[in-house]
């Protein structure tokens, strides 16, 4: 079976209704990343990212995976495929992916502040109570954060990542910008020769000199398009 590497961003699940982070109403017009996103910000500011962190969980248990999602899992029929992504929600597991690589980490998963990629300290966080407050604790007693990769921190599956891309017989971008990296620079570590497939309804700047074949159009469509093309 020939092995498909999915590399998503945001744009995969905005119509789930999450926002994306750098289209006009993103969230990032709205958040200043460095306030929210970042280690800084929240050594700043705890209360205020931990409620960033807790709105964004709310919504995405209001929210399903698309058809987008849908048809990525599809493929697994007819190929081995790993989705590398950099969202933070779970619809593409929702959808029924079975490989999924989260660089930037997991919405629904809490974690140490003192060691955030201790294993014994990350764990899923229960729907029914989503919230973290300040005083919850974590395995070791600190206090419990959000498990999201943050600007400033490591990438630790980005070589997980890497291993993928290089075993990739297909490799296919979705609904991100390719601005931030290291996840942008993914696209190197690919074979030569190597079908490269982009979906996004706007154009994007690929720093890569592989060919690369533009489906102009949102996650949904762009996504049947793709099974068109792959399974014909
Ligand atoms: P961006 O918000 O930078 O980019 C979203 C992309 O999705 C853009 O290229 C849009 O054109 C595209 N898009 C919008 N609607 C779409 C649709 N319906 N279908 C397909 N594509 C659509 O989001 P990312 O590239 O994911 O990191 O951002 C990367 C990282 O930056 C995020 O993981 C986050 C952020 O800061 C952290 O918070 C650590």
């Amino acid at each position: 079976m020939q092995k498909i590497v999915f590399l998503s961003g945001a744009g995969m699940s905005a119509e789930s209704g999450i926002s994306t982070f750098r289209d006009s109403d993103g969230l990032w017009e709205h958040y200043p990343v460095q306030q929210v996103a970042s280690i800084e910000g929240y050594e700043e500011n705890p209360a205020l990212v931990l409620k960033f962190y807790n709105d964004r969980r709310r919504e995405l248990l209001q929210t399903k995976p698309n058809h987008g999602h849908f048809m990525v899992a599809e493929l697994e029929k007819n190929f081995q495929v790993t989705v590398v992504t950099q969202n933070v929600d779970n619809l593409h597991e929702r959808a029924g992916s079975s490989n999924v690589i989260h660089l930037h980490g997991e919405l629904m998963k809490g974690t140490s502040t003192r060691n955030p990629n201790d294993p014994a300290c990350i764990r899923e966080l229960n729907p029914e109570q989503p919230d973290i407050h300040l005083g919850d604790k974590a395995a070791d007693g600190s206090q419990l954060r959000p498990f999201i990769v943050w600007f400033g921190e490591a990438v630790p599956e980005f070589e997980k990542a890497v291993n993928e891309a290089q075993t990739a017989d297909i490799f296919v971008i979705i609904g991100t910008s390719m601005q931030v990296y290291p996840a942008a620079g993914l696209i190197r570590y690919i074979r030569p020769g190597t079908p490269v497939y982009l979906i996004d309804p706007k154009a994007v700047h690929v720093n890569s000199s592989s060919v690369i074949h533009t489906i102009n159009k949102g996650a949904s469509e762009g996504m049947d398009e793709l099974l068109k093309i792959l399974l014909k």
